[in-house]
């Protein structure tokens, strides 16, 4: 399972990226207003921080398939890892169609259900991302979902990729891996805890100490 990064913060995603191990970030409009400065700036920054090989995901706002579509063709021209973020709406769907046939990568977003994958998938969108964490806020199991359209998309041979998103904690990332999911994009913080075991800061620890008397010996 690959991992990208849920964040529009340059310096987050510089941190991250740094490691080696993150090759994409998901943006949407909440974590972008977060930010200054213009979306288009910031969209190119992020793509010059992103491998060339990864995918960066940019939303459009607009509600009908024209305006949808429009957008998209703009901001594709931002950076070759750009990946059009697009509402699992029928306008939506109309737009992916469309963008899918131009070679546009897109990423259907706020997918809450197996039948809205279903329909991204036909739709020919490259990422489909089903909203773990806001699922479990209302009840309901997000893991299960990610594990249901996983098991699907496996039986018919959809090349449609699942980001498993909304991502609260640390465990949610073990359970996506679990349950198939391809990648997990994760908020910074929780990407921090995924390093953190207690047995190796206690095992740092000891074996300083343990250096520590053999070079004075
Ligand atoms: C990513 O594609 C989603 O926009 C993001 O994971 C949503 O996360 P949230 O439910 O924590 O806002």
């Amino acid at each position: 399972m690959e991992l990208y990064l849920d964040s529009a913060n340059l310096e987050e995603i510089k941190k991250a990226v740094d490691l080696g191990v993150i090759t994409g970030v998901t943006t949407n409009p909440s974590l972008v207003s977060q930010q200054g400065g213009s979306f288009k700036d910031l969209i190119r920054e992020i793509c010059s921080l992103v491998p060339k090989t990864g995918s960066v995901s940019a939303e459009v706002m607009g509600e009908s398939w024209r305006e949808m579509v429009k957008e998209a063709e703009e901001i594709r021209t931002w950076g070759e890892q750009v990946t059009i973020k697009l509402p699992l709406t029928p306008d939506g769907i109309k737009a992916c169609t469309i963008l899918s046939g131009e070679g546009i990568k897109t990423n259907l977003t706020l997918v809450f259900s197996v039948n809205q994958a279903l329909l991204a998938a036909r739709a020919g969108a490259t990422f489909v991302s089903p909203f773990v964490g806001r699922l479990d806020d209302i009840g309901r199991n997000g893991i299960d979902l990610v594990a249901q359209i996983a098991s699907i998309f496996d039986h018919y041979q959809l090349p449609t990729r699942i980001i498993a998103a909304s991502i609260r904690h640390p465990q949610h990332v073990v359970d996506a891996a679990l349950a198939g999911a391809d990648i997990a994009t994760i908020p910074y913080k929780v990407f921090r805890q995924m390093f953190d075991h207690p047995l190796t800061e206690v095992g740092i620890k000891r074996f300083k100490a343990d250096w520590a008397k053999f070079k004075e010996s």
